[in-house]
């Protein structure tokens, strides 16, 4: 008679890559990642930027270049940010970002899909997200708006597949759903950054766009984006961008705020989206610098609890590598 030491033993199911896969419910698929991708006005030659190992600012001749690399390894969908030369605050001129956006589409036209992202804080001399008042006191939400709408308008007839407003005014999503509905671009999508929390972790890709907050009398920018205290906000905010037009909501950052991203996949059944931001990524970087982590493996671990806690698509600086590191199982 064997006697039954450990009846209720888990281990059985770890025992191999064999089993473990086997066993495995959640399922990454390079097929849910979106690349962002910086092309700076100022540049003449693509220069990496700081703290985010192997992504550049472009241009727009090598950013033409990158998105073709990036096809050859399994990424179609590109989330682009726009960096304009100069700065203003008053009578903006979108021509650069569309300029970048209609290059992209005629050179590849149906074979990505092309979101870019909208916000004014890297065209602000100030670096905030809209339009602020006479003294810089306050940010005015419905000039913010227009503005806003504006340059939707711009970026749709450049050809862009998808909007991506970033600057969390209130109203937004609706005007710009309004406006594209008009000028008959009905099949121009929104992904709404509908839950973007106030935090530390944006520094990096502030630097790439030239776009931190530097007024004497707003600091930062809780007064639009989300208190991390606050994640009834978060939800409401998605529901109502959701009524207003939305087509994907957004989680920003995401690995700090999964329960976010699973409490909202309960309230919504709109497509959610992970944004992995540039600290997320730059702290990763540094640690696989410093040899306490393996770089593949911290990244795909990040995405596996993204997934599990249940984004529908995942934001990363690093998804040009998602083919190759998925495919290579390290993970199971
Ligand atoms: C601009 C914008 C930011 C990010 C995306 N769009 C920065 C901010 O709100 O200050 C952050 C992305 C990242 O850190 O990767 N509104
Ligand atoms: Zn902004």
């Amino acid at each position: 008679m064997s006697s039954l030491k450990y009846p209720a033993t888990q281990r059985r199911l770890r025992a191999s890559s064999q089993i473990r896969e086997l066993t495995a419910s959640v399922h990454l698929s390079h097929k849910s990642f979106i690349q962002p991708l910086f092309v700076n006005e100022k540049n003449k030659v693509r220069t990496p930027l700081t703290g985010l190992e192997g992504i550049y600012a472009e241009t727009i001749d090598s950013v033409l270049r990158s998105i073709k690399q990036d096809i050859e390894h399994g990424v179609t969908k590109f989330l682009l940010f726009p960096v304009p030369e100069n700065k203003v605050n008053v009578d903006f001129d979108f021509s650069f970002a569309s300029r970048v956006v209609s290059a992209i589409k005629s050179e590849f036209g149906e074979a990505i899909w092309l979101a870019s992202d909208l916000c004014v804080c890297s065209y602000t001399t100030h670096g905030h997200c809209g339009i602020l008042n006479s003294d810089h006191t306050r940010l005015l939400n419905d000039p913010s708006v227009e503005v806003l709408v504006n340059y939707a308008e711009q970026l749709a007839l450049a050809g862009v597949d998808c909007i991506a407003p970033s600057d969390m005014m209130d109203g937004r999503i609706g005007a710009i759903r309004a406006r594209l509905n008009e000028i008959n671009l009905d099949l121009v999508s929104i992904m709404s950054y509908s839950a973007k929390f106030s935090s530390q972790w944006y520094g990096p890709f502030r630097d790439a766009c030239n776009s931190a907050p530097n007024s004497h009398t707003i600091k930062d920018r809780k007064t639009y984006q989300m208190s991390p205290f606050n994640v009834e906000d978060a939800i409401s905010s998605s529901l109502r961008d959701e009524l207003e037009g939305a087509d994907i909501l957004m989680v920003k950052p995401a690995g700090l705020y999964t329960d976010v991203i699973a409490s909202l996949k309960q309230y919504s059944s709109k497509p959610l989206a992970a944004y992995h931001v540039s600290g997320e990524y730059a702290a990763i970087e540094s640690m696989v610098q410093q040899g306490y982590m393996n770089r593949e493996a911290a990244h795909l671990e990040v995405w596996t609890a993204l997934v599990r806690s249940g984004a529908n698509m995942i934001i990363s600086y690093a998804s040009r590598n998602a083919k190759e590191w998925i495919e290579k199982k390290l993970y199971y």
